[in-house]
């Protein structure tokens, strides 16, 4: 890893071939890095490399190609257990993303463990995947959701409400790390101790998290924890579960085909254990060997050091919109804070960080009469990309009382001068609003 002060955060830009354009005549500004991260070369080569020399079935051949694919596939899977510090890879599942390492615990686990009357406990500030998958549980188990309440434009867990709503019948506590709307940063550790005293299964959503700041699931302390690989510089179509290996060997399967099995018979069938089992078929493979190149690629740098360098932009920008007028901004305002209240993330720094824990680097905000829709139009013919609309969130959108919000979120290639374009954008949109 490097030194921060070290890192010449503008020449990473080049790694990256796709931030070298103009859009509708203007220099790309790319601040939809939550929807999806750019891919460095690195990634495109080690996909390039895979088809153009490995390329084979995994697992199944005994030829020299297939041994290769099956090398790099599980190469992948002990790169993605170290990424997450995971006792074992055999506690690593390939998945397509987030969304669906946790249909497939709510699918598996769930349909296990789940009864009538049973209580699954999400935050109010989750993502459609992670609240969806349990409502098709609760529907299909008769469990009930209840929610942690999030407190207004802030957005942060009411912890108050906490511990009435960790009674008996609550199985499992499935909850965002941070959040894609508001840029909150939760207290996962302590949410998850809290609930493993009750014996409450915990799972974390780690989609924004896991590649933004340093991860480790055993500091953390939760049951099962996702991520997607396209959010950290991987390619689409590739994510990770990770689950606690005696969790993982007592769900049954997601579901069935070749690769999952042991021995099958005409009426039965014997499966593998995991993370075998949970992955039926011929899986995704240039996936987790491009995902393996960005895992590398990210921890060259060092996730301390993409963390400080995101909050820090995050906070250079709320301070800039929040000098505007007629702007609502969300989510946390940042704050100068002990850095060592990151450790409840598995971030394990000491000293001073200049801004909040409390925020990750994104920006979600609203002009006074105008469309969140309408920003993002006319901030895409100004060449800055950004995403406007509900972020998969519609429950919270209409807790805060509004249907959506433009949001600017920040990865390590972004820079201050990128900042100051965009705020000269927003300014101009007030500007053509009259305002
Ligand atoms: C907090 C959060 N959870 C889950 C997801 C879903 O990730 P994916 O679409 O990669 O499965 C996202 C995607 O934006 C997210 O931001």
């Amino acid at each position: 890893m490097k030194d921060s002060n070290t890192i010449d955060w503008a020449a990473l830009r080049k790694d990256f071939p796709i931030l070298d354009q103009q859009v509708h005549g203007k220099p790309l500004v790319y601040f939809d890095n939550a929807a999806t991260s750019q891919k460095p070369r690195a990634v495109i080569d080690a996909l390039v490399r895979y088809y153009e020399h490995d390329n084979a079935n995994v697992h199944r051949g005994i030829h020299e190609l297939s041994n290769r694919a099956t090398a790099g596939y599980e190469a992948a899977r002990a790169r993605a257990a170290k990424f997450i510090n995971a006792k074992s890879s055999d506690e690593i599942v390939f998945t397509r993303g987030t969304t669906e390492g946790i249909n497939l615990v709510a699918a598996t686990w769930g349909a296990k463990n789940l009864k009538a009357g049973d209580v699954i406990l999400l935050t109010e500030m989750e993502h459609h995947s992670n609240l969806v998958p349990w409502q098709l549980l609760a529907q299909k188990t008769g469990a009930k959701i209840v929610y942690l309440p999030v407190t207004g434009d802030e957005g942060i867990l009411d912890l108050s409400k906490l511990d009435s709503l960790l009674t008996k019948q609550v199985k499992i506590f499935s909850m965002v790390h941070i959040s894609n709307s508001l840029g909150t940063v939760n207290p996962v550790a302590d949410l998850c101790a809290r609930a493993r005293k009750l014996g409450i299964v915990t799972l974390v959503d780690g989609a924004q998290s896991a590649g933004h700041l340093p991860v480790d699931v055993r500091a953390i302390g939760c049951d099962f924890f996702a991520f997607s690989g396209h959010k950290i510089c991987g390619p689409t179509g590739i994510g990770v579960l990770w689950g606690r290996q005696e969790l993982l060997n007592a769900m049954p399967p997601y579901q069935g085909g070749g690769e999952m099995i042991l021995s099958v018979e005409y009426q039965k069938t014997e499966f593998k254990p995991a993370p075998h089992r949970f992955e039926a078929g011929t899986p995704d493979i240039s996936g987790p060997i491009g995902l393996h190149a960005a895992m590398d690629y990210l921890d060259t740098i060092g996730r301390e050091n993409i963390w400080k360098h995101d909050q820090e932009l995050a906070q250079y920008a709320y301070e800039k919109l929040a000098a505007l007028k007629n702007i609502r901004l969300f989510g946390p305002k940042p704050v100068v804070a002990q850095a060592s209240r990151l450790c409840d993330s598995g971030l394990q720094l000491t000293g001073k960080m200049p801004v909040s824990p409390g925020r990750a680097g994104l920006v979600s905000f609203l002009l006074k009469d105008v469309h969140a829709h309408d920003v993002v139009t006319l901030a895409d013919q100004a060449g800055v990309a950004l995403r406007g609309g509900h972020h998969c969130t519609q429950p919270l959108m209409h807790k805060l009382g509004v249907e959506s919000t433009a949001r600017a979120s920040f990865y390590f290639y972004n820079t201050r001068a990128e900042v100051d374009r965009f705020v000269e954008v927003v300014k101009e949109i007030q500007k053509f609003f009259g305002q």
